[in-house]
């Protein structure tokens, strides 16, 4: 069997009990064998600025390293006042800088938000989608991902209780693991 495609998923929330982080911890337990997602953490990056590429944060390069090493990418996001919090943005820039060595270009990705609302994020998801355009990275578009009134879909601790999504997002990961594949040929590495 091949080895499987290697996954960066980005959490758009530095929340401790977040619902997107718990969500991502649940789809890394329904995801098929051909997939091996890990987070790559983003709050610890600080704010781009152009100023610093002679002498970059450390964790700037890190984070470039981590992103470079993967297949593919997972991106789950709150939606804050419509879009996508800054600290996701921050992350997203960082990465596609130095000009011209973008680590995002060209890996294939994936959109879930997650939100209290009954929206469920979607002008989050669609603000990112945008921005997957300018970086090059092809967003699956079916199926979509606006997952709302997200609170009543966790217990106290933060385990998934809805079946029904735990069956989408099986179903998302599944989808999502074809779509890499058409990108992504592992007997090419
Ligand atoms: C929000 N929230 C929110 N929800 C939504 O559906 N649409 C929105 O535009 C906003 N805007 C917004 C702005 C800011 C600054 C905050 C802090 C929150 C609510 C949001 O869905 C809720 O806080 C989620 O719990 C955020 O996701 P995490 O942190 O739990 O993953």
């Amino acid at each position: 069997m091949p080895a499987p495609f290697d996954v960066a998923v980005i959490v758009g929330s530095l929340r401790k009990q977040s619902i997107n982080r718990a969500m991502a911890h649940e789809l890394l337990k329904v995801a098929p064998d051909t997939l091996a997602l890990r987070i790559v953490e983003i709050g610890q990056l600080p704010f781009y600025n152009e100023d610093d590429e002679p002498d970059p944060p450390g964790s700037w390069l890190v984070f470039r390293q981590q992103i470079d090493a993967a297949d593919a990418l997972l991106f789950l996001t709150p939606e804050y006042n419509r879009s996508v919090p800054a600290v996701l943005k921050n992350a997203l820039d960082v990465g596609s800088r130095p000009y011209g060595r973008s680590i995002w270009d060209r890996k294939p990705g994936a959109i879930i938000s997650v939100s209290l609302g009954a929206l469920g994020g979607f002008g989050a998801n669609h603000h990112l989608r945008q921005i997957l355009v300018a970086l090059n990275i092809p967003a699956m578009p079916q199926p979509e991902a606006y997952i709302g009134g997200a609170a009543a879909l966790f217990d106290q601790s933060g385990h998934l209780t809805s079946q029904s999504t735990r069956v989408f997002l099986g179903e998302f990961a599944h989808a999502f693991a074809g779509w890499v594949s058409t990108y992504v040929d592992h007997r090419a590495s």
